[in-house]
């Protein structure tokens, strides 16, 4: 069976000390099974799945597509977010981004295997919470850099806002 080989272990958000901010009912993202916002100034998609609420950046840290409009797919066990744009596959639960890459293993067969594999986290994950019928998000303040964090950047910044006066 394919597996997601996991990436480098990465700290927890968790144990942010961000303080908790009220973004929909409970009900809310039972029925929609999602909520995108902005929490602090930075655009997050809630997902509810399977019994869990996942949160992480809405803005794909691949090209900028729209996570929010993606749908959810099972990946070698994973539950992933699948990006509109180009496909990209996040896994809900740690943000890694998966590929199929070919097994080494396999490597002089033909055609040679492939299997989920990941690239590490590429999107950054905040933590969705349901307390007395509210979702709750708490935003990461991780220090390690994930590429996502990109669309936050006084680069990014930048280059919108020089592109708005055309001056690209
Ligand atoms: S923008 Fe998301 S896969 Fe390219």
């Amino acid at each position: 069976m394919d597996e997601a080989v996991s990436a480098a272990p990465f700290p927890d958000p968790r144990s942010s000390a961000q303080e908790a901010v009220q973004v929909c009912t409970e009900a809310h993202l039972r029925k929609e099974g999602r909520w995108s916002g902005q929490v602090d100034g930075r655009d997050v998609v809630v997902f509810h799945h399977q019994g869990g609420s996942y949160c992480m950046d809405r803005i794909c840290h691949h090209a900028g597509g729209p996570l929010q409009d993606g749908d959810i797919e099972d990946i070698a066990g994973h539950a992933c977010i699948v990006c509109p744009w180009h496909k990209i596959k996040i896994t809900l639960a740690s943000g890694e981004s998966l590929y199929r890459a070919i097994d080494p293993a396999t490597i002089k067969q033909r055609p040679p295997k492939t299997r989920w594999t990941s690239k590490g986290v590429k999107q950054r994950m905040h933590t969705a919470e349901i307390r007395n019928g509210n979702v709750y998000v708490t935003l990461s303040n991780n220090e390690q850099k994930v590429d996502s964090d990109y669309y936050y950047s006084e680069e990014y910044k930048k280059l919108v806002s020089s592109s708005k006066r055309g001056t690209t």
